[in-house]
């Protein structure tokens, strides 16, 4: 028996013996993985991310021997209000391209271990201080030897720490990209997918007095069944990419909480609150509103509540909000709350019972001070300085949830979001882990973000299209988010079939056909083309509360169109077609039949900022303006048109994009450029908003007037 079989073994023997784990449960269909239990769905899930061919180099998978997302516990409130110690900074790194640090037979139990080795001991691993990434932030922006790097960083942490008797103690992180595995003082203690959600660890057990080594093996690589998938618009940044914290809690806490005015009569503060102790009373304060109220916890820690309230309401016009106290044993959290009623009426949202417009734009979480992602307060405000400047009520935070300080910014600042998770384009609909992923991190979502009155939106998908598989998945995952939170308003991102298109671009086209007089005897044959109005009837549309639509008359379109027609001996250039698309999209209507408010998500087109033509040349900041004021005579056909949330705040990286005389691997369709220059269609945007807003204000005078 040779060395490396004898090492298999043992690996093998380890693994089983330290988690004494039976042959996963297996399923092939949704049914058959409804029947197993929620451990046996968490095993068949994790082996179905841990299946691949192994080399000769692996004696063990130390990674397999925990299932994925394990280890961690339910979400802590306002940990940004609770005693905490910050392990932001510099952290140590090592690149583990091949994912080899905790499979390795030279890797004596893997780098998650964080082993020093004796000279004579053979150890193909070792921290050092030479390599050292920031956290919070991506690898990606910090090395340019990892600008496009996809795969395997372990980070490791040295931190001292002296836990109080009688306190708790969890490792908090705001977000992580993409797949973490934690190690501490050796000890892999849990795993967590997902690259923008909140979760914590309770390792009261785990934390030693004095020096304690943290190591994180981070994955930035998704797979067909993950949550996002690897095809996106957008740069999937890796590493520790948000806020980490110790969070010190008495061993009796406040778990979370949730709090707001009921919809239905705006005149009821209700709630529950989930405590982590003995059955007991949870005091709530507001003091300014004169309130304090006592609510019963039962012996799972958990009570709900519903008073009357009088309040100031919170609004875009006025984000005023309460400090809200929860008391319970000796512990006590404080959290500034802005109380407000969201709800739709027919064609119509109403906030705090009034109809609102929701002047929008759509934004990626980069930074507009630095290079990679936004990941702190100063990159929030520096956002919401610009969305101020936009004459903005509302922004998309696409296409997944934005850290922390951004949304404090957006509802301190009195703007609305939209927040969604990245279930985007082709997903593995059929996949009942990708099912269970999606509804583990809308959990998480709404454990971070339930209080925050700025958020009406729960986005639960874009661009995704039309199947069965796709319909039951997202069908079930509204009745998901609907069951943890059914105070906010369900939408998603739908985008134009192809048929609508090309019914569109076949109107542009016989306009071209019959004025460039290039068509003789062919427009003789063509009538006059009718508007074309554009029917929303994806099934999706039933479901949700508010339909988000995308179209990008005026930019795709006519490119995909041109080339069409020309094969079909149209004669006619994309610039004629372009021309006549900024003309014909002015007349097209979109409606649906299903009585509910339409938010136009996503309209653009690309500018590279600076480049000047007053020629139509499709990468000038003049043919980008031409777009959006086509965009805005469009809009006016559209009858239950309650928003809209334009494409995008600020140009954005993304591999998709190689056209590198005016692309570079950026996403051109900002208002902004990556320097944080506006473009001339910002101006163009932040004129019509202000318009907007000073209509809204007369005829709310009016309104008032009348009332
Ligand atoms: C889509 C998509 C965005 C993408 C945009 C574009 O609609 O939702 O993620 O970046 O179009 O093509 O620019």
């Amino acid at each position: 028996m040779n060395q490396t079989s004898l090492l298999k073994i043992m690996g093998i023997i380890m693994t089983v013996g330290l988690f004494g784990c039976s042959e996963p449960a297996s399923f092939s269909s949704h049914e058959e993985f409804a029947m197993l239990s929620a451990q046996q769905q968490v095993q068949a899930c994790s082996q179905q991310q841990t299946d691949r061919e192994s080399t000769p180099f692996v004696s063990f998978d130390l990674g397999a021997s925990r299932p994925a997302n394990s280890g961690l516990s339910g979400l802590i409130a306002d940990v940004q209000h609770r005693k905490s110690v910050s392990l932001n900074g510099q952290w140590q790194y090592l690149i583990d391209q091949l994912d080899m640090g905790d499979k390795g037979i030279t890797m004596q139990g893997g780098v998650g271990l964080g082993q020093q080795a004796l000279p004579t001991e053979l150890l193909e691993y070792a921290f050092s201080d030479a390599a050292r990434l920031m956290v919070p932030g991506d690898w990606n922006s910090q090395q340019p030897s990892l600008e496009w790097y996809r795969g395997v960083i372990w980070y490791k942490k040295s931190f001292n720490f002296n836990a109080q008797p009688n306190e708790k103690t969890f490792l908090y992180f705001d977000g992580a990209y993409l797949k973490k595995d934690v190690y501490l003082n050796g000890e892999l203690i849990a795993r967590h997918d997902g690259g923008f959600t909140a979760f914590n660890i309770d390792v009261s057990s785990y934390i030693k007095p004095g020096e304690n080594s943290l190591i994180i093996k981070v994955d930035s690589r998704s797979d067909p069944a993950g949550i996002p998938t690897e095809y996106n618009d957008w740069m999937n940044y890796g590493g520790l990419t948000r806020d980490i914290s110790l969070v010190s809690t008495p061993q009796s806490y406040i778990q979370n909480y949730k709090i707001q005015l009921d919809n239905d009569s705006g005149s009821n503060i209700q709630g529950w609150v989930q405590v982590q102790g003995d059955a007991g009373e949870v005091v709530i304060n507001i003091e300014q509103a004169g309130i304090a109220q006592t609510i019963q916890v039962n012996d799972e820690g958990y009570g709900e509540f519903s008073f009357a309230a009088k309040v100031k309401l919170w609004s875009p016009q006025q984000p005023y909000r309460y400090e809200v106290k929860l008391s319970y044993a000796s512990d006590q959290i404080t959290s500034n709350i802005g109380f407000r009623t969201i709800q739709t009426q027919g064609a119509k949202i109403l906030l705090n019972g009034q109809a609102i417009f929701l002047r929008g734009i759509s934004m990626h979480e980069e930074s507009l001070l630095k290079a990679g992602r936004a990941n702190d307060q100063s990159d929030a405000q520096a956002a919401v300085k610009v969305l101020k400047d936009l004459n903005v009520n509302f922004v998309r935070l696409a296409h997944y949830q934005h850290n922390q300080h951004m949304i404090e910014a957006a509802e301190a600042a009195g703007i609305l979001v939209w927040a969604e998770l990245p279930i985007y384009h082709s997903m593995a609909f059929d996949n009942p882990c990708t099912l269970a992923s999606a509804k583990r991190q809308f959990s998480e979502m709404i454990a971070r973000d339930q209080n925050r009155a700025a958020i009406i939106l729960w986005s639960i998908s874009n661009e995704t299209p039309v199947s069965e598989a796709r319909n039951q998945f997202l069908a079930s995952l509204a009745n998901h988010v609907r069951s943890v939170d059914g105070s906010r308003l369900i939408t998603s991102a739908l985008f134009g079939r192809r048929d609508e298109m090309e019914s569109v671009a076949e109107n542009v086209g016989k306009r071209v056909l019959k004025t460039n007089g290039r068509n003789g005897k062919l427009v003789t044959l063509v009538p006059n083309p009718d508007p074309v109005t554009i029917v929303l009837d994806d099934p999706l549309g039933e479901i949700v509360d508010v339909v988000g639509y995308n179209q990008y008359l005026g930019w795709y379109v006519s490119a995909v169109a041109t080339r069409v027609m020309r094969e079909s001996d149209w004669d006619l250039t994309e610039d004629e077609f372009r021309t006549a698309m900024l003309l014909e999209m002015k007349k097209v209507k979109i409606e649906s039949h299903l009585n509910k408010p339409i938010i136009i998500s996503e309209f653009g087109a690309g500018a590279k900022q600076g480049f000047n033509s007053d020629k139509g040349h499709i990468w000038s900041e003049q043919f980008q303006k031409e777009v959006y004021l086509s965009q805005f005579e469009l809009l006016k056909n559209i009858p239950d048109l309650a928003g809209i949330s334009p494409w995008v705040l600020k140009d954005f990286r993304s591999p998709y994009r190689l056209n590198s005389q005016f692309q570079n691997y950026w996403n051109r369709k900002g208002l902004v450029s990556e320097e944080g220059i506006k473009k001339m269609a910002f101006h163009t945007l932040a004129n019509y908003y202000r318009a907007l807003e000073n209509k809204d204000v007369s005829e709310n005078k009016q309104i008032g007037a009348s009332r």
